[in-house]
């Protein structure tokens, strides 16, 4: 089969198309899906330069996929040939506590990937998607989607009436925004650019705020809460952006932190307990809050926000166009 490796740290210099490597056949407890459609999440950048400790050489790229169940092992009950199915991120948390080892367990670094066409999954490491989603639009929920989901959502318990603050337009934020309005919360969206925040508006942001041109995004956000803040805050931008967030929300709000995309900077820890801040971190999420976001996203028939497919054979054009920061929503490779 075709299949991308990451051979090294080299960057894109060090990923390959090996076009004869052999299929995997499925163990107990294992199935072989023949891959329709892969996506980008910012870690991939982070897995071809050596970003992550746990990272095996050579190893198949890519934790998202979706495709068709072409092979099942011995024990397999839950899945026939021909179900279409997605990964999940972890291939071992099923629910509960995350696992001491669930990144041990996650796909596309210590596990071989998805950007290849056919990918070994557990059956537990697997799930139906959605009737009305294509392969390229059920290939996006895996990661982001899973991780605004858990947030929001599973460890948030946002209510109807609440406000929240979503930084940004990937992958992780755009499935925010949706989830937070078929929740009936009222968002405030960040962005670089006014033509994202436009798009931001039409997926139902309530108000959307540049933070180039409104650095002091947090005093925005203040001024039209009233100066009470935020109750949640979908924190993708770490170090850089923390303070910021600590700022635009309200006493006892929540943060949730995930991501690191705006580098360095300094946190007071004092302003987490003088406002009585959770600041909670959150790591994708397990299967069953993956059914759960299935079911809302099925009911309400949610689209993911897709900003480009790529070809199989333009993979390197699919990671090239997120480095770019140019994209709004998730990028995808058909397979
Ligand atoms: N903890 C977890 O389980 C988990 C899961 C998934 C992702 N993550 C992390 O979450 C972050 C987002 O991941 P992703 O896959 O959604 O990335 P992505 O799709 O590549 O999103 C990147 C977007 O983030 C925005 N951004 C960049 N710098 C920013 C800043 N300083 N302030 C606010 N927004 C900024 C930009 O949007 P605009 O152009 O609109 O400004 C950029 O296009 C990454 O750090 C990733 O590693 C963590």
């Amino acid at each position: 089969m075709k299949a991308y490796e990451v051979c090294d740290t080299k960057g894109l210099d060090g990923l390959a198309l090996n076009k004869d490597r052999a299929e995997p056949t499925p163990g107990h407890g294992q199935i072989v899906v023949r891959i329709r459609a892969a996506a980008l999440n910012y870690r991939d950048q982070g897995v071809i330069k050596g970003a992550y400790g746990y990272t095996k050489f050579p190893v198949i790229p890519l934790s998202d996929g979706a495709g068709e169940v072409a092979a099942i092992g011995p024990g397999v009950t839950q899945f026939k040939v021909g179900d279409r199915v997605a990964s999940t991120f972890f291939q071992g948390w099923t629910g509960g506590r995350i696992p001491a080892n669930a990144s041990k367990n996650s796909l596309g670094g210590m596990v071989d990937g998805v950007l290849a066409e056919y990918a070994l999954l557990n059956d537990i490491g697997a799930i139906k998607i959605p009737d009305h989603l294509s392969f390229e639009e059920a290939a996006t929920l895996p990661c982001a989607a899973l991780t605004a989901w858990n947030a929001i959502v599973t460890t948030g318990q946002i209510k109807a009436g609440e406000t929240i603050a979503i930084l940004g337009t990937g992958g992780v934020a755009c499935f925010g925004l949706q989830f937070a309005k078929i929740h009936g919360a009222f968002v405030f969206h960040t962005s670089s650019s006014d033509e994202k925040l436009a798009r931001a508006r039409s997926m139902g942001a309530d108000v959307a705020v540049n933070y180039r041109t409104t650095p002091d995004w947090d005093q925005e956000i203040l001024k039209q809460t009233g100066g009470d803040g935020v109750d949640h805050v979908l924190e993708v931008g770490g170090a850089g952006t923390l303070e910021k967030s600590m700022n635009a929300v309200r006493q006892g709000g929540s943060i949730y932190v995930i991501g690191a995309l705006a580098g360095p900077g300094s946190i007071n820890p004092r302003m987490i307990n003088r406002k009585s801040i959770r600041l909670q971190g959150i790591h994708v999420g397990s299967r069953d809050m993956f059914a759960d976001m299935n079911r809302a996203i099925a009911l309400h028939k949610l689209r993911p926000a897709i900003d480009q497919v790529f070809g199989f054979d333009d993979a390197k054009g699919a990671y090239t166009r997120q480095q770019s920061g140019a994209h709004f929503g998730k990028i995808v490779i058909a397979v």
